[in-house]
């Protein structure tokens, strides 16, 4: 018989002694999971090169990909930009703590492993009370990229955590289940204009309202951002966007392929129900359990995961975002 899977004894409540724990370890320049508002992140010291590095190294994830800093407070921005604009502090007044990512010109302090490379920074003030702890006890920048396995599901629960990288994260600070579910909102404040790069936990038209201007679409200009490759957020099985009908359809000649499905609101007839999951056709709710839903129907084993489309409208865009780049595939483009 095969050995047992090694129990997650990384694993740790998220109380005082976890958090002095997790802040320890980032200043000895080791990694801690830890949950946020939006999903799982996977942490490191900011100002040290090596940490930041072995971020890379344990995802996979390509070098010049830049990496999220995460702040305790608004008050320090200065530390990590060199130009904080008017629209900025804006935004920070408005969205921090919260699920919005802020692209500015990077401090000359700031280490390439984080930039990529490049002359802005990404900087984020999670409301997660767990993230606000550890950052208080560190009491400095945490770069952080979500808590997956590079170009797959981002986590939304420690035990996903796990289920990418087993005993390898020394550790996992439990805080249950991320509240929002997707990433945060990414808007570069560092060119002439806004510009959206990805769409997540903060509404667009909510940040257009706080800027008093329309957000300009990312384009071939932009800074790179993995969160836009095509094959981002993809579980391992191929995800179809399909209406109801062709779900049926396709479940009723299926030929031999092992399908699942992710259904709105109600069961799908004819299919056996752990091949599927419901979900609420109310988009911060379905946001709260899209990522949780695809692991679960990726750990069955299906060959395809049938996904009925949601709604267009505006409420559902980084939903829409995510889906249709885990229907481009884990393979197609990945990196
Ligand atoms: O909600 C989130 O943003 C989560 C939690 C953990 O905070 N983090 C997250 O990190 O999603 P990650 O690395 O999986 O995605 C962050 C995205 C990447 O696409 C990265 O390239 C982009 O942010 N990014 C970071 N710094 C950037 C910069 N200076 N310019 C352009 N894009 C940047
Ligand atoms: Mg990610």
């Amino acid at each position: 018989a095969p050995p047992p899977p090694p129990a997650p004894v990384n694993i740790v409540a998220a109380d005082e002694a976890g958090i002095a724990r997790a802040a320890e370890l980032l200043r000895a320049g080791e990694l801690v999971a830890f949950p946020t508002e939006t999903v799982y992140g996977l942490g490191a010291d900011a100002k040290n090169a090596a940490a930041v590095g072995k971020i890379y190294a344990l995802k996979g994830r390509p070098a010049g990909h830049p990496v999220i800093v995460h702040l305790a407070d608004a008050a320090r921005l200065d530390d990590w930009a060199s130009e904080v604009p008017e629209a900025a502090r804006r935004l920070a007044r408005a969205f921090w703590p919260g699920p919005l990512t802020l692209v500015l010109k990077r401090a000359p302090q700031v280490p390439d492993a984080v930039t990529g490379g490049q002359d802005t920074v990404g900087l984020r003030v999670p409301s997660h009370p767990v993230a606000q702890a550890l950052l208080a006890a560190f009491d400095g920048g945490v770069a952080a990229p979500s808590a997956n396995k590079f170009g797959r599901v981002s986590p939304t629960l420690a035990e996903h955590v796990f289920a990418d990288f087993q005993l390898a994260v020394p550790l996992i600070l439990d805080g249950g289940a991320a509240d929002v579910g997707i990433e945060s909102t990414i808007v570069d404040l560092a060119g002439e204009r806004p510009r959206l790069l990805r769409p997540g936990g903060v509404a667009a038209a909510a940040i257009e309202e706080v800027l008093g201007a329309p957000l300009a679409a990312a384009d071939e200009s932009a800074p790179r951002a993995p969160g836009a490759l095509p094959a981002h957020y993809a579980p391992k099985a191929h995800v179809r966007l399909a209406k109801r009908v062709e779900m049926l359809e396709a479940i009723a000649s299926h030929k031999g392929r092992r399908l699942g499905a992710l259904a709105l609101e109600v069961k799908v007839p004819r299919l056996n129900p752990a091949l599927q999951r419901v979900v609420p056709a109310i988009a911060a709710q379905y946001a709260h359990e899209l990522y949780a839903a695809l692991r679960a129907l990726d750990a069955q084993n299906v060959d395809l995961i049938l996904v009925e489309a949601p709604p267009g409208s505006p409420a559902w865009a980084a939903v829409h975002d995510r889906l249709a780049r885990a229907a481009r595939g884990a393979t197609e483009g990945a990196t």
